[in-house]
């Protein structure tokens, strides 16, 4: 590891350095809980997670079991399902202000700094494309959803074959603002610490329902970023998972 990298990563992010030096310190205004989304686009309601299935599988055999699957069926995921893995990764549980949430994982300082993207290709009943999760609303809206958006993904994935094979992949970008709000120079530490919460618990959801996982860190970051639009500053893609019916 290049060690002066290291050490100016560690110095902008100690807490002695950082205390006063928040927007929160500074009493600026908190960042909204979910990027604004395009009121053009449709809305696609999911299940709503009241009425979510219980699987009924023992914590030890759901620990022991997990381990990253790389090769999958062709059977397709209901809606059910999707909304099932959407709600145990980024769920809201409650709204505790207007501007922060509490969600079924932990996030430093409850900054839930995620927007979920999904590349789906077996759903039933969606069109294959890309897709946002509104976590607030517990809905779907479609991103992109035209015939070479598959190609231009896998491409992202550095053509692996588990993206050809799956039937979503999630994909985990930050806003980078909500996080700095609270923590400042610290926030890039939190955020990946965060974003292995999330795709734990798909993991494990997604074993409940005999559906198998593998983690991403390896695609290339200027190419997603461009391909969901984001700036690759205030946000980027930090973690992805691929996944399908085993
Ligand atoms: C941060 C992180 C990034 C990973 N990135 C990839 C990846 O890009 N490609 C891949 O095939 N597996 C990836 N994996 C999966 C690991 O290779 C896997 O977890 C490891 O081999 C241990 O196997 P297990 O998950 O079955 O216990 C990643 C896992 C983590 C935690």
């Amino acid at each position: 590891m290049d060690k002066k990298f290291f050490h100016e990563f560690i110095e902008r992010g100690l807490v002695k350095n950082n205390r006063d030096n928040t927007p929160k310190a500074r009493h600026e205004e908190m960042p909204l809980p979910e990027k604004p989304y395009n009121p053009q686009a449709p809305i696609i309601k999911l299940t709503d997670p009241d009425i979510l299935e219980n699987p009924d599988v023992g914590f030890l055999e759901l620990v022991e079991c997990r381990s990253s699957i790389r090769s999958y069926t062709n059977e397709p995921f209901t809606i059910n399902e999707l909304s099932y893995l959407l709600w145990c990764t980024q769920g809201v549980k409650q709204m505790l202000s207007d501007r922060v949430t509490q969600r079924n994982v932990p996030s430093a300082g409850s900054r839930h700094a995620f927007e979920t993207y999904l590349f789906i290709d077996k759903v039933e009943g969606l069109k294959p494309g890309l897709y946002r999760f509104l976590a607030i609303g517990h809905v779907l809206q479609p991103v992109d959803t035209s015939d070479d958006v598959k190609e231009r993904m896998h491409s992202c994935f550095n053509k692996v074959k588990m993206f050809e094979d799956a039937a979503i992949t999630f994909i985990w970008a930050a806003n980078m603002p909500r996080m700095e709000y609270t923590f400042g120079g610290r926030a890039l530490q939190y955020l990946y610490i965060d974003a292995g919460h999330v795709c734990q618990n798909l993991y494990l959801a997604a074993y409940t329902i005999k559906a198998g996982v593998c983690a991403v860190g390896h695609f290339h970051d200027y190419e997603i970023n461009e391909a969901l639009g984001l700036d690759g500053e205030n946000d980027f893609v930090v973690y992805a998972a691929h996944v399908g019916k085993v």
